[in-house]
């Protein structure tokens, strides 16, 4: 582990209580832990710009009695085989469908993928949650 550093910054003094209540809102033990978490936040969105690689899931929502959308969404995922490391499929009821399709690849790649899944007729929902590979990360 690196060693750990001090400094100081300033906040006006409603923002600093704003902080003080999301610390213990989202069950911090301190202010400095949660000022790391979010700087890691920016560290990953950031590579998200960027050609870094990235692992993440899209969770895709659709009609079940939408003809050949299964097809469509299964030959999608096979043009872009290289980034699709895995998929769930649930039947969530009669009528719809949920896949959980997890990624690794450029950030773009995802998005890109992504985009076209939920460009899909009989699509409801496409969510992408992307997160660092982590070599970026201390
Ligand atoms: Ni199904």
């Amino acid at each position: 582990m690196s060693k750990l550093l001090r400094t100081s910054f300033s906040l006006e003094e409603p923002l600093l209580e704003q902080l003080e209540l999301l610390v213990k809102k989202r069950g911090y033990q301190n202010r400095s832990e949660f000022i790391r978490d979010l700087i890691r936040d920016q560290l990953v969105e950031s590579e998200w710009a960027s050609d870094a690689e990235v692992v993440g899931t899209v969770t895709i929502i659709y009609d079940h009695h939408k003809r050949e959308l299964s097809e469509k969404l299964t030959g999608l995922q096979h043009e872009h085989h290289q980034l699709v490391l895995a998929a769930t499929h649930i039947h969530l009821s009669h009528h719809k469908c949920a896949e959980m399709i997890m990624l690794r690849g450029k950030a773009k790649d995802a998005m890109a993928l992504a985009d076209a899944l939920r460009q899909q007729k009989g699509v409801l929902s496409a969510g992408l949650v992307m997160s660092s590979t982590g070599d970026q990360l201390k």
